[in-house]
């Protein structure tokens, strides 16, 4: 399977990505203050993503945007539910009811070279999965002391490797890992 998933999202310091109903207006505050110009890689990133799969919790967020922030870019909307996708959305836009495995294995033969996985249940269920490559984060200098979790529980250590740092004079923090081969992962449990 060629191809390789990411995520690019943004964290309060104590690792959560919304509060626990959904809002984010601590990001968005904290979004205020970087200076005009600076997007902290996300431009550079989401050029290289072919398909952005999200959770259902985080297509209803971006729909209350004023806008669809993802223009022709290709987006499947995971659900277990029928989902009805608003007509004014590009035809790039679909829901799924496809297990992580299955998604990936359609994506990956229909030519899909990197995926962008977001919204916390989601990610979690990618990784828990193996199927998430790297893992940018950027912390937001907030505690919120509840909300909901970048990461949740998980049935083996999964083991990260460092592959960047970056810190920005506004105070965030970004850090991004590759994530260790789910084969790495599961032969590191077995063995003593
Ligand atoms: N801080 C940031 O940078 C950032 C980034 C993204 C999102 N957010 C925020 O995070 C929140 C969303 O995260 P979240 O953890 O609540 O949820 P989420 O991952 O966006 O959505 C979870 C839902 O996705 C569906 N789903 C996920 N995987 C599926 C699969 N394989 N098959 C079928 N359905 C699947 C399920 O929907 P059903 O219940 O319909 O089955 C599940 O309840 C939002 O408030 C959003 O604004 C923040």
């Amino acid at each position: 399977m060629s191809v390789k998933a990411s995520v690019f999202i943004a964290t309060s310091l104590d690792g959560f990505i919304a509060r626990p109903d959904g809002s984010i207006d601590w990001l968005n505050e904290a979004n205020a203050v970087v200076p005009s110009g600076e997007d902290c890689g996300y431009a550079e990133f989401i050029k290289s993503v072919d398909v952005l799969v999200m959770g259902r919790n985080t297509f209803e967020m971006v729909l209350t945007f004023e806008a669809w922030p993802y223009e022709d870019k290709r987006v499947v909307v995971l659900s277990s539910k029928p989902l009805i996708i608003p007509a004014g959305l590009p035809s790039t836009v679909s829901a799924s009811s496809e297990s992580p495995d299955v998604l990936v294995e359609r994506l990956s033969a229909e030519g899909t070279q990197r995926l962008y996985v977001d919204g916390g249940k989601t990610i979690q269920r990618f990784l828990a999965a193996g199927l998430i490559d790297d893992i940018t984060i950027t912390l937001i200098p907030v505690l919120l002391g509840q909300g909901r979790p970048l990461f949740g529980p998980i049935e083996n250590d999964i083991t990260l490797a460092l592959m960047a740092t970056r810190t920005f004079e506004f105070g965030f923090v970004q850090v991004k890992y590759r994530v260790a081969r789910r084969e790495y992962n599961i032969i590191k449990e077995v063995t003593p």
